[in-house]
């Protein structure tokens, strides 16, 4: 395995869209669940396997806002693995000092497993690790719908604007000045960096809704393997090929 090249230039967050536990399993004559049994394997692998190359935070995307479309079997077995894993899993988490976050919205969640996903980050917001961010019922759309909630309940609870305000024209008060950092705040978690590589299995090109404003310039990495069968080796293919990357942010560099 070379990893030569990730310790040189590691990205700091990298987010993965986990894709193909379907494919996986229809592809063995199997229930689509077996697939999702397999990828919360290969979650718990690539999670020690991005902790021990010392990434920083790793982001997976667990359950869009528009998975709830797919059959009800299918959506209990996914949440039922997820309650398991919150609950079975701490220990994993605590040996290895890894803090678990969530990006999503918790509301759309069943109470059960709002509570744990809860208690596992209040069990676990003191360790120094690498940080898992679960993104459950995560849609960006909605994230960016429900930031800018936020931005106007926080304003619109305050004091209304006075009456020189008014009288000057301005007729609010802070949601005059909407900039891309004032949205920025108003995120699930805006003190985690952006994400400077995401990557995606099962070798499909297509971002779905995963961290819009937040990959805005990330790296992508395609991987045609599917999710169940990712490994190790695969994340330093993927960490090796970031580490190639010339990052540019829209700039042009002086040949
Ligand atoms: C995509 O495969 C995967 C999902 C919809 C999510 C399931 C993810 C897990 C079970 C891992 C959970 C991880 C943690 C840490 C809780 P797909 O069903 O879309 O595959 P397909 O495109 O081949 O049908």
């Amino acid at each position: 395995m070379n990893t030569k090249a990730s310790t040189a230039k590691l990205p700091v967050h990298v987010g993965i869209i986990m894709d193909g536990n379907g494919r996986w399993a229809q592809e063995r004559g199997m229930a689509r669940s077996q697939g999702h049994l397999e990828g919360l394997k290969t979650a718990r692998r690539i999670v020690a396997a991005a902790s021990k190359a010392g990434i920083r935070y790793l982001s997976l995307f667990v359950f869009s806002t528009e998975n709830w479309k797919r059959a009800k079997d299918e959506v209990d077995f996914i949440m039922g693995l997820v309650k398991q894993h919150l609950m079975r899993e701490l220990d994993f988490y605590r040996q290895n000092r890894i803090r678990i976050r969530h990006t999503g919205d918790i509301s759309g969640l069943s109470a059960e497993i709002a509570r744990e996903l809860q208690q596992a980050q209040r069990d676990t917001k003191d360790f120094d690790g690498m940080q898992v961010v679960l993104a459950l019922n995560y849609g960006g759309r909605d994230e960016i719908v429900r930031a800018v909630r936020r931005l106007l309940d926080d304003h619109f609870h305050e004091a209304p604007p006075d009456k020189t305000q008014a009288a000057s024209g301005n007729q609010c008060s802070m949601p005059c000045s909407i900039t891309e950092d004032v949205i920025a705040r108003h995120l699930d978690n805006p003190d985690i960096p952006y994400p400077d590589l995401i990557i995606r299995t099962a070798g499909e090109y297509r971002t779905s809704n995963f961290l819009p404003w937040q990959a805005a310039y990330a790296e992508y990495f395609i991987s045609p393997a599917l999710w169940p069968d990712w490994n190790e080796t695969f994340l330093h293919e993927a960490l090796d090929a970031y580490a190639g990357r010339e990052r540019r942010f829209g700039a042009v560099h002086a040949p």
